[in-house]
């Protein structure tokens, strides 16, 4: 049996489909957004990057458009938009590079027992580093209040980062 029907013979594992309750982590692709992105997938496959032909440019002018759409979602400047693979490399991205650039400023780090994985282990290896790591647990009911923590970190000059990898799309501002 080769892998692919390995993987596509279904789930049934005891008979039933379990119900599905990870839409946290994965989840169906809108069927609109698979419609936008096939082009691209099939016929107009370019890499933006690439400047001397018509398929460059055409993917080119694509990205810039997410990069507008993206940007007007989290009201950003579009030249404050980095793309990355996933949430983990921009957390990753995100924590260490401040953390480096910023160091002169003092080395204190303080994170939550509540953030996601790719947050909490991005803290050993700046442990390590020297820096200053602490980790602070939460209210019983879980409840973090990032616009007082927002307010409190920009009055006294301190970077404040927001791991709103399920906001996009749910929050009204980020
Ligand atoms: C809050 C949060 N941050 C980060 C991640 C990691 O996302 P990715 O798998 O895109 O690296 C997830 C994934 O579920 C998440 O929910």
């Amino acid at each position: 049996m080769s892998d692919f029907q390995r993987v596509s013979t279904g789930l049934h594992p005891r008979g039933a489909d379990p119900v599905y309750r990870d839409h946290a982590t994965t989840t169906p692709v809108d069927p609109r957004v698979i419609r936008r992105m096939l082009p691209y997938l099939i016929e107009m496959y370019g890499n933006p990057a690439s400047r001397s032909h018509a398929y460059g440019w055409v993917a080119e002018e694509a990205v810039e458009l997410a990069l507008e759409q993206a940007s007007s979602l989290v009201n950003a400047d579009p030249r404050e938009i980095v793309w990355t693979s996933e949430a983990t490399e921009s957390n990753n991205l995100a924590i260490k590079g401040a953390a480096h650039f910023h160091r002169a400023k003092g080395n204190p780090l303080v994170t939550l027992t509540t953030e996601h994985q790719s947050v909490l282990g991005a803290m050993p290896e700046l442990d390590r580093e020297g820096f200053e790591v602490t980790v602070l647990p939460v209210q019983e009911s879980g409840y973090v209040d990032i616009a007082a923590n927002g307010a409190l970190c920009r009055a006294r000059g301190i970077l404040l980062h927001v791991d709103a990898a399920q906001a996009a799309g749910k929050c009204r501002s980020i």
